[in-house]
Protein backbone atom coordinates (compact mmCIF):
# COMPACT_ATOMS: atom_id res chain seq x y z
CA UNK A 1 0.00 0.00 0.00
CA UNK A 2 1.39 3.63 -1.17
CA UNK A 3 1.44 6.12 1.50
CA UNK A 4 -0.90 8.26 -0.56
CA UNK A 5 -3.69 5.41 -0.30
CA UNK A 6 -3.36 4.49 3.01
CA UNK A 7 -6.64 5.74 4.84
CA UNK A 8 -6.17 8.22 7.29
CA UNK A 9 -8.42 7.90 10.56
CA UNK A 10 -10.28 10.73 12.14
CA UNK A 11 -12.57 10.44 14.81
CA UNK A 12 -15.25 13.13 14.63
CA UNK A 13 -14.63 15.62 17.23
CA UNK A 14 -18.19 17.44 18.56
CA UNK A 15 -21.45 17.11 17.43
CA UNK A 16 -21.89 20.44 16.81
CA UNK A 17 -18.45 21.41 15.91
CA UNK A 18 -19.22 22.33 11.98
CA UNK A 19 -18.43 25.83 11.20
CA UNK A 20 -15.82 27.78 12.34
CA UNK A 21 -15.94 30.83 13.62
CA UNK A 22 -13.99 34.05 14.38
CA UNK A 23 -13.72 37.10 16.81
CA UNK A 24 -15.73 40.22 16.29
CA UNK A 25 -13.79 42.20 13.54
CA UNK A 26 -11.52 39.66 11.60
CA UNK A 27 -10.87 40.94 7.98
CA UNK A 28 -9.89 38.10 5.69
CA UNK A 29 -8.15 39.88 2.23
CA UNK A 30 -8.18 37.76 -0.70
CA UNK A 31 -4.88 37.78 -2.39
CA UNK A 32 -4.31 39.09 -6.06
CA UNK A 33 -4.85 37.81 -8.47
CA UNK A 34 -7.33 35.66 -7.29
CA UNK A 35 -9.96 34.42 -9.91
CA UNK A 36 -13.74 34.67 -8.84
CA UNK A 37 -15.83 33.13 -10.78
CA UNK A 38 -19.42 30.75 -10.85
CA UNK A 39 -19.39 27.29 -12.95
CA UNK A 40 -21.69 25.58 -14.88
CA UNK A 41 -22.35 22.72 -16.70
CA UNK A 42 -23.17 22.06 -20.16
CA UNK A 43 -26.15 19.66 -19.98
CA UNK A 44 -27.55 21.19 -16.63
CA UNK A 45 -27.78 24.26 -18.24
CA UNK A 46 -27.52 24.87 -22.21
CA UNK A 47 -30.78 23.13 -23.64
CA UNK A 48 -31.68 20.68 -26.74
CA UNK A 49 -28.86 18.99 -26.57
CA UNK A 50 -30.47 16.32 -28.61
CA UNK A 51 -28.13 14.09 -29.01
CA UNK A 52 -26.73 13.37 -25.59
CA UNK A 53 -27.35 10.06 -23.89
CA UNK A 54 -28.77 12.44 -20.95
CA UNK A 55 -31.48 14.07 -23.28
CA UNK A 56 -32.72 10.47 -24.17
CA UNK A 57 -32.03 8.97 -20.36
CA UNK A 58 -34.25 11.68 -18.41
CA UNK A 59 -37.25 11.43 -20.95
CA UNK A 60 -37.52 7.76 -19.21
CA UNK A 61 -39.81 7.77 -16.56
CA UNK A 62 -38.53 7.07 -13.21
CA UNK A 63 -35.06 8.61 -14.49
CA UNK A 64 -35.59 12.34 -13.50
CA UNK A 65 -37.40 13.83 -10.75
CA UNK A 66 -40.90 15.75 -11.37
CA UNK A 67 -39.05 16.22 -14.98
CA UNK A 68 -42.72 16.07 -16.46
CA UNK A 69 -44.07 18.08 -14.31
CA UNK A 70 -41.91 21.32 -15.08
CA UNK A 71 -42.57 23.58 -18.05
CA UNK A 72 -42.32 22.50 -21.15
CA UNK A 73 -39.95 25.38 -22.29
CA UNK A 74 -37.44 23.86 -19.33
CA UNK A 75 -37.59 20.91 -20.37
CA UNK A 76 -36.41 21.62 -23.91
CA UNK A 77 -34.14 24.90 -22.98
CA UNK A 78 -33.20 23.85 -19.09
CA UNK A 79 -31.66 27.64 -18.49
CA UNK A 80 -31.61 28.33 -21.73
CA UNK A 81 -28.03 29.08 -21.58
CA UNK A 82 -26.87 28.17 -25.31
CA UNK A 83 -29.19 30.94 -26.65
CA UNK A 84 -28.39 33.54 -23.85
CA UNK A 85 -24.90 32.73 -23.43
CA UNK A 86 -23.67 36.16 -24.54
CA UNK A 87 -26.09 37.99 -22.81
CA UNK A 88 -25.32 35.85 -19.62
CA UNK A 89 -21.78 36.62 -20.12
CA UNK A 90 -22.70 40.38 -20.04
CA UNK A 91 -24.26 39.94 -16.77
CA UNK A 92 -21.42 37.93 -15.06
CA UNK A 93 -19.40 40.62 -15.28
CA UNK A 94 -22.12 43.97 -15.45
CA UNK A 95 -24.06 42.42 -12.21
CA UNK A 96 -21.05 40.36 -10.15
CA UNK A 97 -17.75 41.28 -11.43
CA UNK A 98 -16.41 37.92 -11.79
CA UNK A 99 -13.09 37.18 -13.87
CA UNK A 100 -13.31 33.81 -14.52
CA UNK A 101 -16.24 31.25 -15.57
CA UNK A 102 -16.22 28.03 -15.46
CA UNK A 103 -18.42 25.64 -18.01
CA UNK A 104 -18.67 22.90 -20.24
CA UNK A 105 -18.50 21.86 -23.80
CA UNK A 106 -21.15 19.72 -24.84
CA UNK A 107 -19.84 17.15 -26.93
CA UNK A 108 -23.01 15.93 -28.36
CA UNK A 109 -23.53 19.17 -30.12
CA UNK A 110 -20.01 19.32 -31.31
CA UNK A 111 -19.89 15.84 -32.41
CA UNK A 112 -23.63 15.01 -33.37
CA UNK A 113 -22.33 11.96 -35.23
CA UNK A 114 -19.07 10.25 -34.94
CA UNK A 115 -16.66 12.13 -37.26
CA UNK A 116 -19.19 14.77 -37.97
CA UNK A 117 -17.82 18.38 -36.36
CA UNK A 118 -20.51 20.80 -36.35
CA UNK A 119 -18.17 23.73 -37.50
CA UNK A 120 -20.76 26.73 -36.06
CA UNK A 121 -20.86 25.30 -32.47
CA UNK A 122 -17.19 25.36 -32.18
CA UNK A 123 -16.66 28.76 -33.68
CA UNK A 124 -19.41 29.80 -31.38
CA UNK A 125 -17.47 28.09 -28.49
CA UNK A 126 -14.39 29.92 -30.11
CA UNK A 127 -16.31 33.49 -30.38
CA UNK A 128 -17.81 33.13 -26.55
CA UNK A 129 -13.92 32.50 -24.85
CA UNK A 130 -13.02 35.50 -26.51
CA UNK A 131 -15.87 37.34 -25.42
CA UNK A 132 -15.29 36.32 -21.78
CA UNK A 133 -11.36 37.37 -22.29
CA UNK A 134 -12.20 41.17 -24.08
CA UNK A 135 -14.44 41.78 -20.33
CA UNK A 136 -11.69 40.07 -18.54
CA UNK A 137 -13.36 36.66 -17.99
CA UNK A 138 -11.16 34.01 -18.13
CA UNK A 139 -12.61 30.74 -19.39
CA UNK A 140 -12.10 27.30 -17.48
CA UNK A 141 -13.29 24.66 -19.46
CA UNK A 142 -14.46 21.38 -18.72
CA UNK A 143 -14.10 18.78 -21.13
CA UNK A 144 -16.22 16.60 -20.05
CA UNK A 145 -19.14 16.99 -17.43
CA UNK A 146 -21.04 13.91 -17.31
CA UNK A 147 -22.95 13.85 -20.36
CA UNK A 148 -21.70 12.03 -23.80
CA UNK A 149 -23.18 11.80 -27.51
CA UNK A 150 -25.74 9.05 -27.88
CA UNK A 151 -23.78 7.57 -30.19
CA UNK A 152 -21.63 5.78 -27.81
CA UNK A 153 -24.13 3.69 -26.46
CA UNK A 154 -24.92 0.79 -28.71
CA UNK A 155 -28.70 0.21 -28.52
CA UNK A 156 -29.40 -3.18 -26.86
CA UNK A 157 -25.83 -3.94 -25.73
CA UNK A 158 -25.37 -0.65 -23.73
CA UNK A 159 -23.49 -2.49 -21.19
CA UNK A 160 -20.71 -3.49 -22.91
CA UNK A 161 -20.62 -0.58 -25.27
CA UNK A 162 -19.59 3.52 -24.47
CA UNK A 163 -17.57 4.06 -21.47
CA UNK A 164 -17.35 0.18 -21.37
CA UNK A 165 -15.63 -0.20 -24.24
CA UNK A 166 -12.09 0.69 -25.22
CA UNK A 167 -13.18 2.32 -28.30
CA UNK A 168 -14.10 5.59 -26.05
CA UNK A 169 -10.13 6.22 -25.01
CA UNK A 170 -10.21 7.54 -29.24
CA UNK A 171 -13.34 8.49 -29.65
CA UNK A 172 -12.80 10.93 -26.63
CA UNK A 173 -8.84 11.72 -28.09
CA UNK A 174 -10.32 12.71 -31.45
CA UNK A 175 -13.09 15.06 -29.81
CA UNK A 176 -10.17 16.59 -27.34
CA UNK A 177 -8.28 16.69 -30.26
CA UNK A 178 -10.60 18.65 -32.13
CA UNK A 179 -11.72 21.48 -29.79
CA UNK A 180 -8.15 21.95 -28.06
CA UNK A 181 -6.90 22.99 -31.76
CA UNK A 182 -9.37 25.72 -31.70
CA UNK A 183 -10.12 26.90 -28.50
CA UNK A 184 -6.26 26.69 -27.21
CA UNK A 185 -5.60 30.09 -28.35
CA UNK A 186 -8.46 31.31 -26.64
CA UNK A 187 -8.17 29.08 -22.85
CA UNK A 188 -5.47 28.39 -20.98
CA UNK A 189 -7.00 26.53 -17.94
CA UNK A 190 -8.88 23.37 -18.88
CA UNK A 191 -10.08 20.64 -16.24
CA UNK A 192 -10.61 17.03 -18.48
CA UNK A 193 -13.33 15.53 -15.87
CA UNK A 194 -15.52 17.06 -13.46
CA UNK A 195 -16.22 14.55 -10.36
CA UNK A 196 -14.86 11.03 -12.33
CA UNK A 197 -15.81 9.35 -8.68
CA UNK A 198 -19.39 10.53 -8.91
CA UNK A 199 -19.82 9.96 -12.66
CA UNK A 200 -18.36 6.07 -12.29
CA UNK A 201 -20.50 5.65 -8.95
CA UNK A 202 -23.71 7.51 -9.54
CA UNK A 203 -23.41 6.04 -13.43
CA UNK A 204 -22.49 2.69 -13.29
CA UNK A 205 -22.96 1.25 -9.74
CA UNK A 206 -25.47 3.32 -7.70
CA UNK A 207 -27.70 3.59 -10.89
CA UNK A 208 -28.64 7.67 -10.83
CA UNK A 209 -26.92 8.99 -13.09
CA UNK A 210 -27.02 8.13 -16.96
CA UNK A 211 -26.43 5.71 -18.15
CA UNK A 212 -28.15 4.62 -14.87
CA UNK A 213 -26.22 1.47 -14.01
CA UNK A 214 -26.00 -0.98 -10.94
CA UNK A 215 -22.87 -3.39 -11.43
CA UNK A 216 -20.81 -4.67 -9.07
CA UNK A 217 -17.57 -3.40 -8.66
CA UNK A 218 -15.38 -5.39 -10.26
CA UNK A 219 -16.92 -4.36 -13.09
CA UNK A 220 -16.25 -0.91 -12.74
CA UNK A 221 -12.75 -1.48 -13.36
CA UNK A 222 -12.76 -1.10 -17.40
CA UNK A 223 -14.56 2.60 -16.90
CA UNK A 224 -12.09 3.52 -14.19
CA UNK A 225 -9.04 2.77 -16.32
CA UNK A 226 -10.58 4.43 -19.75
CA UNK A 227 -11.15 7.66 -17.41
CA UNK A 228 -7.68 7.39 -16.54
CA UNK A 229 -6.52 7.08 -20.30
CA UNK A 230 -8.95 9.77 -21.54
CA UNK A 231 -7.31 12.34 -18.76
CA UNK A 232 -3.95 11.25 -19.62
CA UNK A 233 -4.08 11.75 -23.09
CA UNK A 234 -6.48 15.64 -23.14
CA UNK A 235 -3.46 16.27 -20.83
CA UNK A 236 -0.90 15.51 -23.99
CA UNK A 237 -3.09 16.93 -25.92
CA UNK A 238 -3.52 20.36 -24.26
CA UNK A 239 -0.32 20.71 -23.29
CA UNK A 240 0.85 20.10 -26.94
CA UNK A 241 -1.16 22.74 -28.08
CA UNK A 242 -0.66 25.72 -25.49
CA UNK A 243 2.81 26.51 -24.05
CA UNK A 244 1.71 27.19 -20.12
CA UNK A 245 -1.84 25.76 -20.21
CA UNK A 246 -2.93 24.88 -16.78
CA UNK A 247 -4.78 21.61 -16.72
CA UNK A 248 -6.46 19.77 -13.74
CA UNK A 249 -9.57 17.47 -12.51
CA UNK A 250 -12.88 18.41 -10.80
CA UNK A 251 -12.65 15.94 -7.71
CA UNK A 252 -15.65 15.90 -5.84
CA UNK A 253 -13.39 15.37 -2.24
CA UNK A 254 -16.16 14.60 0.74
CA UNK A 255 -14.80 13.72 3.84
CA UNK A 256 -16.63 10.78 5.46
CA UNK A 257 -16.92 11.55 9.24
CA UNK A 258 -17.80 8.44 11.93
CA UNK A 259 -21.91 9.19 13.80
CA UNK A 260 -20.02 8.34 17.00
CA UNK A 261 -16.61 8.75 17.94
CA UNK A 262 -17.12 6.22 20.12
CA UNK A 263 -17.33 3.24 17.50
CA UNK A 264 -13.75 2.78 16.48
CA UNK A 265 -15.30 0.40 13.56
CA UNK A 266 -16.88 3.63 12.42
CA UNK A 267 -13.90 5.37 12.03
CA UNK A 268 -11.85 2.95 10.03
CA UNK A 269 -14.58 2.48 7.83
CA UNK A 270 -15.18 6.23 7.48
CA UNK A 271 -11.50 6.36 6.36
CA UNK A 272 -11.56 3.27 4.28
CA UNK A 273 -15.01 4.61 2.55
CA UNK A 274 -13.83 8.71 2.17
CA UNK A 275 -10.55 6.86 0.51
CA UNK A 276 -12.19 4.92 -2.21
CA UNK A 277 -14.89 7.53 -3.00
CA UNK A 278 -12.65 11.25 -2.37
CA UNK A 279 -9.23 10.12 -3.39
CA UNK A 280 -8.93 7.13 -5.28
CA UNK A 281 -9.12 9.08 -8.96
CA UNK A 282 -6.47 11.57 -7.45
CA UNK A 283 -3.54 9.59 -6.24
CA UNK A 284 -3.96 7.68 -9.10
CA UNK A 285 -2.95 10.69 -11.11
CA UNK A 286 -0.02 11.26 -8.93
CA UNK A 287 0.81 7.89 -8.28
CA UNK A 288 0.37 6.13 -12.34
CA UNK A 289 -1.59 3.77 -10.83
CA UNK A 290 -5.16 2.80 -10.63
CA UNK A 291 -6.69 1.72 -7.47
CA UNK A 292 -10.23 0.56 -7.30
CA UNK A 293 -11.36 -0.43 -3.58
CA UNK A 294 -14.45 -3.38 -3.86
CA UNK A 295 -17.04 -3.66 -1.26
CA UNK A 296 -15.34 -7.10 -0.82
CA UNK A 297 -12.20 -6.20 0.78
CA UNK A 298 -10.22 -7.22 -2.47
CA UNK A 299 -8.23 -4.05 -3.87
CA UNK A 300 -8.01 -3.98 -7.90
CA UNK A 301 -3.97 -2.03 -9.03
CA UNK A 302 -2.93 -1.59 -12.30
CA UNK A 303 -0.44 0.83 -13.58
CA UNK A 304 -1.30 3.34 -16.23
CA UNK A 305 1.75 4.08 -18.56
CA UNK A 306 1.97 8.40 -18.49
CA UNK A 307 -0.69 8.36 -16.14
CA UNK A 308 2.02 9.81 -12.92
CA UNK A 309 1.97 13.40 -12.99
CA UNK A 310 -0.94 14.66 -15.52
CA UNK A 311 -2.15 17.43 -13.47
CA UNK A 312 -0.96 21.15 -13.10
CA UNK A 313 -3.83 22.23 -10.24
CA UNK A 314 -6.29 20.38 -8.14
CA UNK A 315 -9.75 21.00 -8.85
CA UNK A 316 -11.96 20.80 -5.13
CA UNK A 317 -15.37 20.23 -5.32
CA UNK A 318 -16.45 21.02 -1.85
CA UNK A 319 -20.52 21.04 -0.57
CA UNK A 320 -20.78 18.82 2.37
CA UNK A 321 -19.47 16.24 4.77
CA UNK A 322 -20.93 12.30 5.41
CA UNK A 323 -21.40 10.51 7.95
CA UNK A 324 -20.88 7.12 8.08
CA UNK A 325 -22.96 5.00 10.50
CA UNK A 326 -23.11 0.67 11.01
CA UNK A 327 -26.51 0.50 12.15
CA UNK A 328 -27.16 -1.79 15.29
CA UNK A 329 -26.92 -5.51 14.27
CA UNK A 330 -26.16 -8.95 14.87
CA UNK A 331 -23.07 -8.52 12.23
CA UNK A 332 -22.32 -5.66 10.26
CA UNK A 333 -24.26 -6.20 7.31
CA UNK A 334 -24.58 -2.43 5.56
CA UNK A 335 -22.91 0.57 6.20
CA UNK A 336 -25.28 4.09 5.83
CA UNK A 337 -23.60 7.16 4.92
CA UNK A 338 -26.18 10.18 5.92
CA UNK A 339 -26.64 12.85 3.31
CA UNK A 340 -29.78 14.80 2.01
CA UNK A 341 -28.56 14.04 -1.97
CA UNK A 342 -31.20 12.09 -2.93
CA UNK A 343 -33.64 13.67 -0.86
CA UNK A 344 -36.18 16.73 -2.20
CA UNK A 345 -32.43 18.47 -2.35
CA UNK A 346 -34.56 21.58 -1.80
CA UNK A 347 -31.96 22.11 0.92
CA UNK A 348 -28.81 20.99 0.66
CA UNK A 349 -26.51 20.89 1.52
CA UNK A 350 -28.36 20.87 5.32
CA UNK A 351 -26.05 22.04 7.32
CA UNK A 352 -22.73 24.44 6.08
CA UNK A 353 -19.64 22.52 7.95
CA UNK A 354 -16.62 24.99 6.95
CA UNK A 355 -14.36 23.12 9.35
CA UNK A 356 -14.43 20.24 7.18
CA UNK A 357 -14.17 22.42 4.37
CA UNK A 358 -10.86 23.97 5.57
CA UNK A 359 -9.61 20.68 6.35
CA UNK A 360 -9.85 19.11 3.40
CA UNK A 361 -8.10 21.89 1.96
CA UNK A 362 -4.99 21.66 3.95
CA UNK A 363 -5.20 18.04 2.94
CA UNK A 364 -5.42 18.15 -0.28
CA UNK A 365 -2.66 21.03 -0.36
CA UNK A 366 0.17 18.80 1.76
CA UNK A 367 -0.58 15.42 -0.13
CA UNK A 368 -0.35 16.76 -3.72
CA UNK A 369 1.40 20.10 -3.29
CA UNK A 370 0.03 22.02 -6.53
CA UNK A 371 -2.32 24.96 -6.66
CA UNK A 372 -6.03 24.86 -5.49
CA UNK A 373 -9.04 25.88 -7.71
CA UNK A 374 -12.04 25.56 -5.57
CA UNK A 375 -13.93 24.52 -8.58
CA UNK A 376 -17.52 23.86 -7.22
CA UNK A 377 -19.12 25.12 -3.73
CA UNK A 378 -22.60 26.41 -3.50
CA UNK A 379 -26.21 25.26 -1.66
CA UNK A 380 -29.53 24.89 -2.73
CA UNK A 381 -32.15 26.80 -0.16
CA UNK A 382 -35.55 28.35 -0.60
CA UNK A 383 -34.58 31.00 1.89
CA UNK A 384 -31.88 33.00 -0.12
CA UNK A 385 -30.44 34.49 3.19
CA UNK A 386 -29.37 30.82 4.11
CA UNK A 387 -27.66 30.34 0.64
CA UNK A 388 -26.05 34.16 1.14
CA UNK A 389 -24.97 32.21 4.28
CA UNK A 390 -23.14 29.81 3.08
CA UNK A 391 -21.14 31.82 0.42
CA UNK A 392 -20.08 34.20 3.29
CA UNK A 393 -19.56 31.22 5.55
CA UNK A 394 -17.56 29.48 3.27
CA UNK A 395 -15.50 32.56 1.75
CA UNK A 396 -14.54 33.64 5.31
CA UNK A 397 -13.25 29.97 6.44
CA UNK A 398 -11.17 30.33 2.60
CA UNK A 399 -10.09 33.93 3.59
CA UNK A 400 -9.07 32.83 6.83
CA UNK A 401 -7.35 29.49 5.32
CA UNK A 402 -5.10 31.74 3.12
CA UNK A 403 -4.15 34.12 5.42
CA UNK A 404 -3.33 31.94 8.12
CA UNK A 405 -3.11 28.69 6.58
CA UNK A 406 -0.30 26.57 4.40
CA UNK A 407 -2.95 26.63 1.64
CA UNK A 408 -2.26 27.97 -2.02
CA UNK A 409 -5.80 28.74 -3.41
CA UNK A 410 -5.63 30.78 -6.76
CA UNK A 411 -10.03 30.66 -6.93
CA UNK A 412 -13.10 29.87 -5.86
CA UNK A 413 -15.94 29.29 -8.61
CA UNK A 414 -19.47 29.43 -6.81
CA UNK A 415 -21.98 26.46 -7.98
CA UNK A 416 -23.50 27.69 -10.06
CA UNK A 417 -24.20 30.97 -12.28
CA UNK A 418 -27.78 29.72 -13.02
CA UNK A 419 -30.93 27.47 -11.43
CA UNK A 420 -30.67 24.49 -13.32
CA UNK A 421 -31.13 21.06 -13.57
CA UNK A 422 -29.87 19.41 -11.06
CA UNK A 423 -29.06 15.99 -12.71
CA UNK A 424 -31.81 13.58 -11.57
CA UNK A 425 -33.01 15.89 -8.99
CA UNK A 426 -34.66 18.01 -11.65
CA UNK A 427 -35.24 21.42 -11.42
CA UNK A 428 -36.40 21.59 -7.84
CA UNK A 429 -33.11 22.46 -6.57
CA UNK A 430 -32.23 25.74 -6.58
CA UNK A 431 -28.03 26.50 -6.57
CA UNK A 432 -27.79 29.95 -8.91
CA UNK A 433 -26.63 33.09 -8.25
CA UNK A 434 -29.32 34.04 -10.47
CA UNK A 435 -33.22 32.36 -9.99
CA UNK A 436 -34.55 30.84 -13.45
CA UNK A 437 -37.96 31.05 -14.44
CA UNK A 438 -38.81 27.81 -16.39
CA UNK A 439 -41.36 29.07 -18.41
CA UNK A 440 -39.83 32.06 -20.14
CA UNK A 441 -36.21 31.59 -19.19
CA UNK A 442 -35.81 34.91 -17.69
CA UNK A 443 -33.31 35.67 -14.91
CA UNK A 444 -33.26 37.46 -11.63
CA UNK A 445 -30.10 38.18 -10.16
CA UNK A 446 -30.54 36.74 -6.45
CA UNK A 447 -29.29 38.62 -3.08
CA UNK A 448 -26.68 35.93 -2.81
CA UNK A 449 -25.36 37.65 -6.26
CA UNK A 450 -25.66 40.79 -5.07
CA UNK A 451 -23.65 39.51 -1.93
CA UNK A 452 -20.84 38.23 -3.82
CA UNK A 453 -20.65 41.01 -6.11
CA UNK A 454 -19.20 43.24 -2.94
CA UNK A 455 -16.86 40.70 -1.70
CA UNK A 456 -15.54 39.93 -5.52
CA UNK A 457 -15.45 44.29 -5.46
CA UNK A 458 -13.66 44.64 -2.33
CA UNK A 459 -11.52 41.99 -2.44
CA UNK A 460 -12.32 40.68 1.25
CA UNK A 461 -14.86 39.45 3.70
CA UNK A 462 -15.16 40.54 7.20
CA UNK A 463 -16.75 37.45 9.62
CA UNK A 464 -19.02 40.49 11.45
CA UNK A 465 -21.14 39.90 8.46
CA UNK A 466 -21.76 36.62 9.58
CA UNK A 467 -22.81 37.40 12.92
C1 LIG B 1 -21.76 18.39 -8.29
C2 LIG B 1 -21.80 18.37 -9.82
C3 LIG B 1 -22.52 19.55 -10.42
C4 LIG B 1 -23.76 19.90 -9.64
C5 LIG B 1 -23.43 20.07 -8.17
C6 LIG B 1 -24.58 20.52 -7.32
O1 LIG B 1 -21.56 17.11 -7.79
O2 LIG B 1 -20.48 18.39 -10.31
O3 LIG B 1 -22.80 19.27 -11.76
O4 LIG B 1 -24.72 18.96 -9.85
O5 LIG B 1 -22.94 18.84 -7.68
Amino acid sequence: MSTLDRPEIRFRRRRDDVTLSWPPGSKFRFPEPFLWGAASASHQVEGEDVHSDWWRYEREPGNVQNFFEFPEFGQQFKSDHWRQFPEDIVRMKADLGLNAYRFSLDWSRIEPVEGQWDEAVIDRYVSLCGQMRELGIRPLVTLFHWSSPDWIWEPGNEESSGWYHPSIVDRFGAFCERVVQSLAKVVDLWVTFNEPNVFLYGGFSEGVLAPGHCRPDRELLPIQRHLLLCHRNAYRTIHESRDGAQVGIAQQITPFEPVSRWNPLEGWLSARVEQAFSWAFGDSIHTGELVLPTRSGAVIREQIEGLSGTVDFSGVNYYERMLLRIPWGVCVQRVEAIHDHFGTKEIWPREINTRAFVEILERVQSRYGLPIYVTENGRSHSDDSQRQRFLEQHLCALGHALENLDVDVRGYFYWSLLDNQEWANGFTPRLGLYEVDYSDGSRSLRDTGRRYAEIIQSGEICADSLI
